[in-house]
């Protein structure tokens, strides 16, 4: 019962505060640079947490966004700043295993250090593809598994302690994987460790994928 309201309290009071800081470093926001300004049309951001992408979007591209959580406390801090960037965003209260939106729908899905942190990213892309208009696109910038093997047996020993911190991040998966068994097609697959960045939480993998 008091471990129950400590991580509830955690969850509540810490964590957002925590995964906005540790989401917004000079690197990360070097990858967001890189992917977010090709958002465009109808856009669905998967994971909008606390509003990192928001300044990057391109707003001469934008129709209209979505953003999904489901936290209340990281929805609320990526209204602030939408306020903050004057950018207009339905929120969507929720996780992206069920979307509440039309199929074939949406042309550009945004996914940055999500599917790390989504309990099963294959519900999740099978939503994602359903909401995607043929011809849409998803840009990704995610971490995940590195290619060395002492960064892997170190990222598989932390990865239970990392994800109870971290609200269920795992820093093991094999993104581009989980993208091509859920059916997706990979374009302009790049990857590297962030600079100043710990190995086991700095590989990252970017670009584009389509049904
Ligand atoms: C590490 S944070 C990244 C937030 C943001 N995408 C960014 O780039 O700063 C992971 C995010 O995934 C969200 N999340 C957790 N479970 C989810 C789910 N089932 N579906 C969608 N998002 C989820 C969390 O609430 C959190 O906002």
């Amino acid at each position: 019962m008091k471990l129950r309201m400590i991580k509830e309290a955690y969850e509540k009071y810490i964590l957002p505060k925590l995964l906005d800081k540790c989401c917004s470093t000079k690197p990360v926001n070097y990858q967001r640079k890189k992917i977010v300004p090709h958002a465009k049309g109808t856009i669905l951001e998967i994971g909008i947490g606390s509003g990192l992408n928001i300044p990057f979007y391109k707003k001469s591209k934008v129709e209209k966004i979505y953003g999904l959580d489901p936290s209340p406390e990281l929805c609320e801090m990526a209204k602030q700043a939408a306020i903050k960037n004057e950018i207009d965003i339905n929120f969507l209260l929720n996780g992206a295993e069920e979307i509440k939106l039309a199929s074939n729908s949406i042309d550009t899905v945004l996914l940055t250090y999500t599917l790390c942190t989504i309990p099963n990213p294959f519900d999740a892309l099978r939503e994602i593809k359903r909401v995607m208009k043929s011809d849409g696109k998803i840009l990704f910038c995610e971490h995940g598994v590195a290619p060395d093997d002492k960064v892997i047996e170190w990222q598989n020993r932390i990865n239970p302690l990392w994800g109870k911190l971290f609200g269920g991040c795992n820093i093991n998966r094999n993104i581009p994987n989980i993208l091509l068994e859920s059916g997706f097609k990979i374009n302009d697959l790049e990857q590297m460790y962030l600079p100043s960045t710990p190995k086991i939480v700095g590989y990252n993998y970017w670009g584009n994928a389509e049904i």
